[in-house]
């Protein structure tokens, strides 16, 4: 089965050209500096650059698969969450690749497509437990089997990813955040005195505070902000507030392999934390994507696919 994987969500344009579950190509082209000078993600400028990019993403993963087009059978797209404009490109490249193919469209959900990246090179054992971290999205996920996705809870206002970002933001660091302020941790100190958000029991999640907390911070500072000791306590927090969660949501469902998903999942701390719980929960699995795999691409989008067709034809 070969399956021709487009991801075009937000800001990385990419195709994916996956063949009985082995990944043949996966060109992911970035537009991070088009956004960089704004401080953020700008969707009519981001719609536009999905536009001028897919063609040469598009035949640069057809010549790095080694394939000819007629040799694919279905055609997977991001269909939902993400930027309505940006989406769009991508279901009408979609949709004409399908027609002229005379073959069937697979619509996928972007965030599906991060947890089922963790099965690139890995094999999963159900129950599966997801922990999905990115720039619009926060979830604890529960899979029983196959796409039997359950969300056990999620954040109630700020994604970790928009956190990161909003506050690197405020401390006059680059678009995105999220990879820079992990830069300055590991050279920093836990210095600076944070709330750990939403310290309870249950297993949502909240970050609109600990955002506000940091601006304080830096408002008040101002020149004196030590920023590398900053970062780290900044990261230490959100780190700890989701180690907890996860290990809340563990410890009462009892899954028997545990994923991490999403842009932050290529987070240093979060990572090590995530694989030391190994230590504590020596039966579970624990999955960390590959760093390609980890932030948008479409070949998470042509794995997830491929379960999707399986079931449709009653695998
Ligand atoms: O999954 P993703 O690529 O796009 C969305 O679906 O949102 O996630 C992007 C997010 C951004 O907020 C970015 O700052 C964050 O992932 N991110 C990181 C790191 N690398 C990417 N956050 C913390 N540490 C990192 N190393
Ligand atoms: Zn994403």
């Amino acid at each position: 089965m070969t399956i021709l994987a487009i991801e075009t969500s937000c800001d990385e344009t990419s195709v994916a050209i996956i063949k009985n579950q082995q990944i043949l190509s996966n060109v992911v082209s970035s537009q991070i500096s088009l956004h960089q000078k704004y401080g953020g993600v700008v969707p009519e400028l981001a719609a536009r650059a999905h536009s001028e990019n897919i063609s040469y993403v598009l035949s640069s993963a057809i010549k790095d698969a080694k394939i000819d087009l007629a040799e694919v059978g279905y055609i997977a797209y991001t269909s939902t969450p993400g930027l309505v404009s940006c989406l769009h490109v991508g279901r009408v490249v979609a949709d004409t690749i399908a027609t002229y193919l005379n073959k069937p469209l697979i619509p996928c959900n972007h965030l599906f497509g991060h947890i089922y990246a963790s099965l690139i090179g890995n094999q999963w054992e159900f129950p599966v437990l997801g922990l999905l971290v990115s720039g619009g999205h926060t979830q604890l996920v529960y899979l029983k089997k196959h796409l039997n996705f359950e969300v056990l809870g999620q954040t109630l206002d700020d994604a970790v990813g928009e956190c990161y970002d909003k506050v690197a933001r405020m401390m006059g660091l680059s678009y995105p955040g999220g990879p820079e302020i992990d830069k300055l941790a590991r050279t920093g100190q836990n210095t600076y005195q944070l709330p750990l958000p939403k310290n309870d029991k249950t297993l949502d999640f909240s970050f609109s505070g600990l955002k506000s907390a940091a601006a304080k911070v830096i408002q008040r500072e101002k020149n004196q902000l030590n920023v590398a000791n900053f970062s780290c306590s900044l990261q230490q927090t959100i780190v700890q507030s989701l180690i907890n969660k996860l290990t809340l949501a563990i410890d009462q469902y009892q899954p028997k392999t545990v994923v991490l998903a999403g842009g932050v999942s290529a987070n240093s701390e979060l990572q090590t934390r995530f694989l030391n719980l190994k230590h504590k929960y020596s039966q579970v699995n624990f999955i960390v994507p590959k760093l390609e795999y980890c932030t948008d691409n479409a070949a998470m989008i042509g794995v997830l696919a491929n379960y999707q067709i399986q079931q449709k034809q009653g695998g």
